[in-house]
Parts: structure tokens; sequence; C-alpha cells
């Protein structure tokens, strides 16, 4: 057990004496300024609040109870009752000694894992997929490898757009203006093409509308050549996305589309209706407020005009079809069955909080129970800007594909590269500059806080110095070189080599990975791969300081080389498990 979680549970068992009906899982140890010692507890301080106790009484008699002099130094009360702890070198020393047999990288599975439902990625048939899509995608899949780390259990989910209104348009568009030879060559391009041109037509004209709808219509209906077409479609647009994904290197569970809910649809309307959550208006169904929630606060209120009117989620259309909320709805019932998941988790664009917002508590009132034993969450992100502050295109206005942007970074990381190591052969440059120009998009797309929205700036993310992929990488591939140049290895599997913390540089490293178990159950906690991302970054700055100022093959004796060697090593393991855990690859040399 790592010496922060001895401490967190013998604070709680404490605590636990002297209050016994206190919620101790709130009683919580952090990382803290190393002005005030190794880890801090703020707790009892909101522990007294609440019960009208005087703060520092309560950490006097706390402390009075907690003997952790196994693994701290003497423990102290500073300000109005926070506790600060330092921990003892030679427990950091076996910490890491242990880590360097292999016996643990500094993080533990949960003690009760979870079963976890993502939901990300998404994209839609017979359209390109396009930057945007990196958020969801790489959001989603920072957040299942986490999770996956700590022994959860998930079951990941691409909720493939494949049903909708947008067939009628393209079938018809298939079957009057489809041009062979460019849908061989580009497929979605093609398909892009005859939905555009059809939806024109039937903005001018309703004739033309009228006969998409019919398509659509077949369709529903199981008309043998519709559901061949549509289905070449899917084919078509999974070839795209498996391109995609795989280039990334992302894996999905499942990729049970909208089109799988289709047959239970009805019967969820006709349930919400004999229920009592639905009702028909206008011809349509839908539900609407049930006044439980402050108009604010109610998601199925609009403000007009400083009028609070319906803004009903529609779960049937008046001509029959079914909506985007009505596949959600069926979607959550499958998932509940099928998984009885402690959570499910939605990886989805900021723009659509308002739809799952109103999906929760439809939910909610639907199924009681099953709401209160899985949690819903919506993964919410902010928008990809250009320069100008504008959502981010092409300079011709377009939308860019995702492809296309990969394409470019990996040209881009491949001239730095080449600048840099011009000693590699050809091979070798473009596998770094894969490796490094897609952790570049990728790192830069998770290391804001996920709901600002942010610019995207190629030279930012290239850069190698500053927190980014390609630092990192260069950090990694530094310590990696150590090795080559030693031909230590050996060394370092020695598991007997004894681990001597001296210089404060030392120290400070070794501090820091000690950490990185926290860090990945702060981001499994809150669904923010951005902790990860910096805890990274300051792990190489811990590291380039120590290499600096610590010579590790020139150190004075062997007994310090090995131990600094074994740092040099456990630094590398972090960062590689790290960046893996982020989707990042990465390079042996750079
Ligand atoms: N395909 C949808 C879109 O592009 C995203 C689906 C998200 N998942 C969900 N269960 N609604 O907007």
């Amino acid at each position: 057990m790592s010496p922060h979680k001895q401490i967190e549970l013998k604070l709680q068992a404490a605590v636990r004496e002297i209050l016994p009906d206190a919620d101790v899982s709130v009683v919580l140890v952090r990382p803290c300024d190393p002005k005030f010692g190794d880890y801090q507890s703020n707790a009892l301080m909101s522990l007294a609040r609440t019960r009208k106790l005087n703060p520092r009484q309560l950490a006097d008699d706390t402390l009075a109870r907690l003997d952790v002099s196994d693994v701290c130094e003497k423990v102290e009360i500073a300000g109005a009752g926070f506790l600060n702890f330092r921990l003892k070198k030679s427990v950091l020393a076996q910490t890491l000694e242990a880590a360097a047999r292999g016996e643990h990288l500094f993080f533990t599975k949960a003690a009760s894992p979870k079963t976890v439902v993502i939901d990300f990625s998404s994209p839609n048939v017979a359209k390109p997929m396009h930057v945007g899509h990196i958020r969801s995608t790489g959001i989603g899949d920072a957040l299942q490898r986490t999770l996956r780390l700590l022994g959860h259990r998930v079951i990941s989910d691409n909720h493939i757009g494949d049903w909708g209104t947008q067939f009628g348009k393209l079938l018809l568009g298939w079957k009057q203006i489809l041009n062979r030879e460019t849908l061989d060559r580009d497929p979605i391009a093609e398909m892009e093409r005859l939905y555009k041109v059809i939806n024109l037509e039937c903005d001018a004209n309703p004739a033309r509308l009228e006969e998409a709808k019919s398509e659509l219509v077949k369709l529903q209906a199981g008309d043998v050549e519709n559901i061949s077409i549509w289905q070449e479609m899917i084919r078509l647009s999974q070839i795209q996305f498996d391109t995609v994904y795989s280039r990334l290197g992302v894996k999905f569970d499942r990729a049970l589309g909208e089109s799988f809910y289709n047959p239970q649809l009805g019967e969820v309307v006709n349930d919400l209706l004999q229920c009592g959550i639905a009702r028909e208006s206008e011809g349509a169904v839908g539900v609407f407020s049930d006044g439980s929630l402050s108009p604010k606060e109610d998601p199925f209120l609009v403000n007009r005009d400083g009028e609070w009117v319906a803004d009903p989620a529609l779960i049937r259309k008046s001509d029959g079809g079914f909506n985007y909320t009505t596949t959600d709805l069926a979607t959550v019932d499958y998932r509940l069955k099928t998984w009885s998941p402690d959570e499910i988790v939605y990886v989805v664009d900021d723009r659509q909080s308002g739809h799952f917002k109103k999906l929760f508590l439809i939910v909610a009132r639907w199924k009681p129970d099953a709401a209160k034993s899985t949690k819903l969450v919506h993964i919410g992100f902010g928008k990809i800007l250009g320069d100008d502050g504008r959502p981010f295109k092409t300079r011709s206005g377009d939308t860019v594909k995702l492809g296309d942007l990969l394409d470019e970074a990996e040209a881009r990381a491949l001239k730095i590269v080449s600048e840099k190591s011009s000693e590699l052969s050809e091979a070798q440059r473009r596998e770094i500059a894969r490796v490094v120009g897609l952790g570049a998009v990728k790192y830069a797309d998770l290391l804001p806080n996920r709901q600002s929205d942010y610019v995207f700036s190629w030279d930012k993310m290239l850069a190698l110095q500053g927190n980014t992929a390609p630092y990192l990488l260069y950090a990694y591939a530094r310590i990696k070189s150590i090795f080559r140049k030693s031909e230590a290895e050996p060394a370092i599997r020695n598991p007997q080599s004894a681990i001597v913390l001296t210089a404060p540089e030392e120290i400070t490293l070794a501090k820091h990975l000690l950490n990185f178990g926290l860090t990945l159950e702060a981001v499994a906690e809150e669904y923010r791969p951005n902790f990860l991302c910096n805890y990274l970054f300051e792990l190489a700055g811990h590291f380039m300081r120590f290499f600096e100022n610590c010579p590790v093959l020139k150190a004075d004796d062997a007994a310090t080389r090995n131990s600094r060697l074994a740092l040099c090593d456990l630094t590398a393991r972090v960062l590689k498990q790290g960046l893996e855990t982020l989707g990042i690859e990465t390079v042996e040399q750079m």
C-alpha cells in the first residue's frame, strides 16, 4: 500500500474514533506545497465547522490518536487545523525500491472496481470525421485507459449515427445522382455531396422533399433495395472510421449504432406515455417539465421575453418518426439491462448539455431504481478555435477533416525530426514523426481544462519546449539514451540495488513519482485527463533538474550510480505508462 494511502486510512480511523458518526470518506490526504510537507489534510476544519467544534482542538485530539510514525516524520498542525505530513526518507526509498523490483508502479488497482460504460466518439455515417472528433475520441479514450489501468470494468461503446431522417435525402441522391467513380475513389466526399445537393433541392422544392421522405419511409419499412444501399453507406463509412481509429490507436468494445435501437423506439414511447411521463402535443409526443425544479434549473423550460415557456424533449414527431432523445432513452435502457453499470459516461461536446440534462431527468422519472444505482454523467467539452477565435476551419473555410489533420501533423513533425536528427534513417524518422505528430495533436487537446475552448496552434503543440507531447517524448527518449550509452540496463534490473536519496533534486523527483497513483485516481474521479498531462509535465521538469544537478553515469561511486539509474528508469516507466494512458505512444530515441 502506498505511504499516502496508509496515512489516509490511519487518519480516517482516528477521526472515526473521535466522531463515530462522521463520514470519513471525505477525510482525504493530498499532496501539498513542499513548504508545508509532502501531504496535507484540510478535512478536519470542515468537519469541525459542521459540528461547531474548535478545529485546532479537533486536530489535537486526532493527533493524539494518530500514529503514523512508521511512514512519517512528526506530524504538524498548521493554521486553523491543517495536518501536515512529511514522509520519512527511508519510506520514500523503500517505496521506490519496491517499484524498481517491479512490485508496483506507484498506483494500485481499485479496491472495489466499478463497471463503467463510456459512450464516446460517435461519428455520423456518410459524413467525414472532422477535427472536432478528436475531442470526444481522445478524451473518451484517455478515460477508458485510465479506468482500465485502475482495474475498473469498462465497456466502451461507439454510438454511431447510422439512422435518422438524413437517410431519406442520401437514398434519393444515391439513386439519382450518384457518381460511381467518385464513390470508389472517395466515398465519404461523394456521400457528402449527395446529401448537400439533395438538401438544397429539398429546401427549394417541396416535391423533392416529399420524394426524400418517401425514400425514408421505405427504408424504415424494410424495403430491400433501400436497406441494402443504407448498409453500403454504413460499410463505406465504417472503413473511414476504422482507418482513423487504427491510426489513433483507439479501440471500442462495442459499436452499437443508433439503428441498433430502432426496433425498441415505439415501445419506449408507449411506455413513457403509459407511465404519464410523456404526453401528446400538437400531434407530437414529448416529455415536459414536472415542475420539480426551479425554472432556472429546469431544462424543460426556456425563458422567452421574460416568460418561462415549455421546451419539451420530443420523442415522437407528428409524422410518426422518432427523435435523437428516443434513441438515447432506448440506449440507456439497453445498457442498464445488459451491463448494470455503476456509471454511464457520455463524452459529447457541451452544445449537447441541454439534451443530456433532459435525458437524465427523464431516466430518473422513468427508471427511478436504476437511476439510483447508476450514475449518468455528461462529460462535456469546448470547441477548437482558429487564430481568429472562431471555430477552427481550413483556409477556404471548410471544416478540417480529421484524416488530413493527422497527415499534416505527421508531415510537420517529420520536418522537425529531420532537422534535429538527420543522422537517423528515413524509416526511423518517419516512425518518430508519426508518434510525435499524433501525440502532439492528442496532447494539445487533452491538456486544457476540457470545458474551455482552445486555440489550435501547430507551433505550440509541436514545440520541443513547454507543456507539449514532443517535450515529454523527448524527456523519455533522453532517459533511454542514458541506458544506451551506459549499457546499464542490467544494473537497474538488479532488484537488489538500494536507492539512496541525498540531493534535493533526487528527493523532489522521488516524491513526485509517488504521486502517480493519486493523479490517476483524480483523473478517473473527475474525468479530467488534463490532471495527468500536468503531472507528467512536472515529472519531466523534476527529472531534467535532477539530471542537470546529479551526475548519473559519472556519479562518484557505484552505489550512487545505480541508485540514480534506478531513478531514471522509474521516471521513464512512469512517463511511458502515463503517456500510454493518454493514448500516446513513445519512441526510444528522437
Ligand atoms: N452522433 C452524435 C453527434 O454527432 C453524437 C452521439 C453522442 N452519444 C449519444 N449517446 N447521444 O452529434
